[in-house]
């Protein structure tokens, strides 16, 4: 049989992290200029339940029956297997590539999952829908996340824009004009768990104010889904400024992340703030056409170890 291959891309989240846990809403892209690849191959001659899993990032080769079954990539491949009522597993290779930052705010956990279960399933014969990868992907990043909103695995999983409350259907967000946004990664790799859990230790001590901060992020991410469907581009930078600096209330950013937010604005970008699990990973800008270059130069000169430019388009709705 030959090989068979899945991708899925990277992701940023634009407007509302950390507050969407608590079940606020929060605006998240698709970027495809990073991916995660899952290609799979049968081993001739082995037996059945054989599965390889090499994954080189992480220096990652082994027969999964000597990784623990709560491996997040073994997981990956339980669950689909088990969701498929495969008892056991035709032999079979399992090679991952990414080139998606680990840790660094682009949901590669969730594409690293959601490439596996569609590869796994493909393989199988019997390819899942998008609902059931995400769901899947959902209960992987669960077991490694510990409390995740769902936001990863659901605009990795359905590759579109999407405005998304916790424990509700998501919504494709059609921007009516496309924008362009300068992503810098700040090489510090973070763990969104972590975070996550500073951030609800935060919560306890005072969950007024703490309160207080995710509602006015809830609003301004609300504000900012109304401006990206009329196509009022200009006004989402102010916004982002305002996300930003909630989120350095929360002590979500870092001192790296600080200087390439500062290093963006100072360089003509409309508005840039941290995106993802945040305290390192990336931060996005939000610029015209003719300032990208320029604010991926004071990137690189503030300390970025990576940039891309990415254009959120206007899409047609769900498919
Ligand atoms: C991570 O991409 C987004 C966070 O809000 C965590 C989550 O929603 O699960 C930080």
């Amino acid at each position: 049989m030959t090989a068979l291959s899945a991708t899925a891309p990277g992701k940023i989240i634009l407007f509302g992290e950390h507050a969407v846990v608590y079940g606020q809403p929060a605006i998240a892209v698709p970027v495809s200029i990073v991916q995660a690849r899952a290609v799979i191959s049968a081993i001739p001659a082995a037996p059945n339940g054989q599965v390889r899993l090499i994954a080189p990032d992480i220096h990652l080769d082994s027969l999964i029956d000597e990784l623990p079954d709560d491996h997040p990539l073994v997981l990956a491949i339980l669950l689909t297997a088990g969701h498929l009522g495969a008892q056991r597993l035709p032999a079979m290779q399992v090679h991952l590539s990414s080139s998606i930052p680990l840790a660094g705010g682009f949901g590669s956990s969730a594409a690293t999952a959601i490439a596996i279960i569609r590869a796994v399933s493909a393989f199988l014969g019997r390819p899942l829908s998008n609902d059931i990868v995400s769901e899947l992907a959902y209960r992987v990043e669960r077991r490694q996340h510990g409390n995740p909103s769902g936001i990863d695995n659901t605009v990795v999983a359905f590759e579109q824009p999407v405005y998304f409350v916790r424990g509700q259907p998501f919504e494709t967000l059609i921007a009516a004009r496309p924008f362009t946004l300068v992503i810098g990664d700040s090489g510090v790799q973070s763990s969104t768990a972590a975070v996550v859990a500073d951030v609800q230790r935060l919560h306890q001590a005072d969950p007024e104010s703490i309160d207080r901060a995710f509602t006015a992020i809830g609003d301004i991410v609300r504000q900012a889904r109304g401006y990206i469907q009329a196509g009022m581009i200009d006004n989402l930078g102010e916004l982002m400024n305002h996300n930003q600096r909630l989120l350095k209330e929360l002590t979500i950013s870092s001192p790296e992340l600080d200087l390439l937010v500062e290093a963006a604005l100072a360089n003509g970008a409309m508005g840039a703030k941290l995106s993802g699990g945040g305290r390192g990973g990336n931060m996005i800008a939000l610029v015209s056409p003719q300032t990208a270059s320029r604010v991926e130069r004071a990137l690189i000169a503030a300390g970025a170890v990576h940039t891309w430019i990415t254009t959120v388009a206007p899409i047609l709705g769900p498919t």
